[in-house]
């Protein structure tokens, strides 16, 4: 496995594997890998011959008060999985490499109103830190495919978007949630969990599995299912954020088109904050998975 710190060497080593007729895809990732990334690096191995996975702790998807600074960085071991997994290429530029002329001077990338809602409400600015980086990494990388978890579902709706409106030639394609044996979605941030933290966390994925049991059993009151998890979150000691039922194509409203339902949810349990999802398919005759995957 090559390490690559610039784009024009990253550029030079993958020119050689596209002049022998090679499949590149991409693993966009900042770090701390778990076995949810490595779930990805898997299916890209799957979609392509070589599979390229970024580090890189995006400074420009952070807020002022979030933790940029206390992000878990963890190259050594990083690099090891990857070695591992038999990966090609890790690129792991600096963030001069990414925003040469700092970020505020920097062009950006904004999917509007999918940007605005659910997570990007409390996290102003985060998405358009998202697009611009993962826009950035496709033009550097410019793979056949790229993979993305479908943890942060909000993200996977805002990168297809971006890449369909602005034409980007690549196949982005989402893949499951790994979780712990307790339901837990893995996620770098567990990390900052306590340990009774830890025990409560996976209520978070249970409440959400309650909330599409009670839409496949035909309760439709969306308002009072809500507001019912968010008292569930709250009772097992949580400090809800959201917790919405959205068309999972859209993200908006729930309309007699929808085919399919995502059930969203965040919140903090102390300092950190979670996020997770559950879909429910309306329609189970439809290959959905054929749908997502463009
Ligand atoms: O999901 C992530 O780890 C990040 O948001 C991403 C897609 C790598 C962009 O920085």
């Amino acid at each position: 496995m090559k390490t690559v710190v610039t784009t024009p060497q990253l550029r030079a080593a993958l020119a050689a594997d596209r002049a022998a007729g090679k499949r590149v895809a991409l693993v966009p990732t900042m770090g701390n890998l778990h076995d949810g990334h490595l779930q990805l690096v898997r299916r890209a191995q799957k979609l392509a011959d070589v599979v390229v996975v970024s580090i890189f702790v995006n400074p420009l998807q952070f807020g002022a008060n979030e933790d940029l600074d206390s992000y878990p960085r963890t190259l050594a071991a990083d690099r090891e999985k990857l070695f591992a997994e038999g990966v090609q290429y890790l690129f792991h530029p600096t963030v001069d490499e990414i925003y040469p002329a700092g970020m505020a001077a920097h062009t950006t990338v904004n999917v509007p109103e999918l940007s605005d809602t659910l997570c990007g409400a409390s996290r102003p600015g985060h998405f358009t830190g998202v697009a611009t980086v993962v826009t950035k990494l496709l033009n550097i990388v410019q793979p056949e495919v790229a993979v993305f978890g479908e943890k942060d579902f909000q993200q996977l709706a805002v990168i297809r978007r971006m890449v369909a409106d602005l034409c980007i030639p690549v196949t982005i394609v989402g893949v499951g949630t790994a979780r712990a044996e307790d339901g837990l979605a893995l996620s770098s941030r567990n990390g900052y969990l306590s340990e009774e933290q830890r025990r409560i966390a996976p209520r978070l994925h249970a409440i959400l599995q309650e909330c599409r049991e009670a839409i496949a059993c035909g309760f439709d009151n969306y308002d009072e299912l809500e507001e019912h998890a968010r008292a569930a979150l709250t009772e097992a000691g949580f400090r809800p954020d959201y917790v919405s039922i959205r068309d999972a194509r859209t993200l908006r409203e729930v309309t007699p088109e929808t085919e399919q339902i995502v059930v969203l949810g965040a919140a903090w349990l102390g300092q950190p904050r979670l996020i997770d999802n559950v879909t429910l398919n309306l329609n189970p005759s439809q290959d959905w998975g054929m749908l997502v995957a463009g």
